[in-house]
């Protein structure tokens, strides 16, 4: 099969495509075929071994310090179910499956080995594979904050840095579903886009400084990583709440209260939430590029620019 691999940390160029045997399932295993992965600022960061500031040893721990210890990158997958092993009996063959690997990573290949099943879903048939490959990473992130760290109620005022990333489209369509009045922040290129997926205010950044507005707001979401604790606590009214996603090693050990920070996590009943939503209309998912695998080192490009909008997909 042809994968994508990695062996050293650096520019996009490291990313290499190989021909390697197709993985051998065990018992309790399923083979997936992937017919498409995203590439996300998770594996741009850790390619390029960039981890928000004082995160670097740790990342490296779980990563590999002198050299990637995972040797293919990507970590959302949607595809077919091409064998299941024999002690399997929730999945058959032929099924359409959409997950996450975590830290395990693996997809940007043609087939994946899956042994766990805390991930994994069926994919809808009104979601296509493209749809739901890149809405996982993005979702899962944004359900995580909106949700169930910040809470997000009806009637809330919410703001979200980075709104035309992949996190900041998702979030602002769940803010909405969950009742909020919500703000994005991005620039004038990306403006339309964000008042499309819901947004009733728009702080263009080149042009106003969030912090600086004097607004207000109950809840505030930094997919950007430019809001420190003491900024983001200016922004937020009595009973707000602040989601710091690209915190410091530093700003997660002294956030406190009403300003968090904290990692996602990937759970299957949020995922089939994210494709139930997306399957009536409620989330749209935002695709930006769509590469082929051969066009890898071109996709990490892109990514890298920190200007892509929502998401870029590898179709196989
Ligand atoms: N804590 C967690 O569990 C967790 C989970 C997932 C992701 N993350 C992190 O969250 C961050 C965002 O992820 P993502 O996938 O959404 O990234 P992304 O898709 O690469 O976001 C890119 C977007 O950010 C916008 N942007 C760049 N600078 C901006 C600024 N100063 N103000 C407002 N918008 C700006 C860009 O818009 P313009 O081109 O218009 O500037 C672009 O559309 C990443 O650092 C990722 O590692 C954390």
């Amino acid at each position: 099969m042809r994968t994508v691999n990695i062996e050293e940390y650096g520019e996009p160029e490291v990313l290499k495509i190989k021909n390697i045997p197709k993985p051998t399932i065990r018992s309790g295993d399923i083979l997936v075929r992937i017919k498409a992965t995203a590439v996300t600022a998770a594996d741009s960061r850790i390619r390029g071994a960039r981890f928000p500031k004082g995160f670097g040893f740790l990342a490296k721990l779980v990563f590999g310090i002198t050299k990637p210890r995972i040797k293919i990158l990507g970590s959302t997958y949607s595809g077919i179910v091409e064998q299941v092993g024999k002690n399997v009996s929730q999945f058959h063959v032929g099924d359409e499956v959409c997950g996450m690997t975590g830290v395990q990573m693996g997809t940007y290949a043609e087939y994946i080995r899956i042994s766990k099943y805390k991930s994994i879903a069926f994919k809808p048939n009104g979601v296509s594979h493209e749809d739901a490959a890149g809405l996982l990473f993005g979702g899962t992130a944004a359900l995580y904050f909106v949700r169930d760290k910040l809470g997000v109620k009806k009637g809330e005022t919410v703001v979200i840095n980075g709104a035309s990333g992949a996190v900041g489209t998702n979030a602002i369509q769940l803010a909405k579903y969950y009742g909020a009045k919500v703000t994005g922040v991005t620039s004038s290129k990306n403006s339309t886009l964000v008042e499309r997926l819901g947004a009733e205010d728009i702080i263009d950044y080149a042009k106003q400084d969030l912090v600086s507005a004097g607004k207000k707001f109950d809840v505030v979401l930094d997919t950007v990583g430019n809001i420190s604790p003491q900024a983001a606590k200016t922004l937020l009214t009595k009973k707000g709440r602040a989601g710091l996603m690209v915190g410091t090693l530093w700003e997660g050990m002294v956030a406190r209260g009403q300003v968090m920070t904290g990692t996602a996590t990937e759970k299957k009943e949020d995922i089939e939430f994210l494709l139930e939503l997306t399957e009536q209309g409620k989330i749209k998912v935002v695709i930006d590029k769509i590469y082929e695998l051969d066009d890898i080192v071109a996709a990490h490009r892109y990514t890298d620019s920190g200007s892509k909008v929502g998401n870029v997909i590898v179709r196989m």
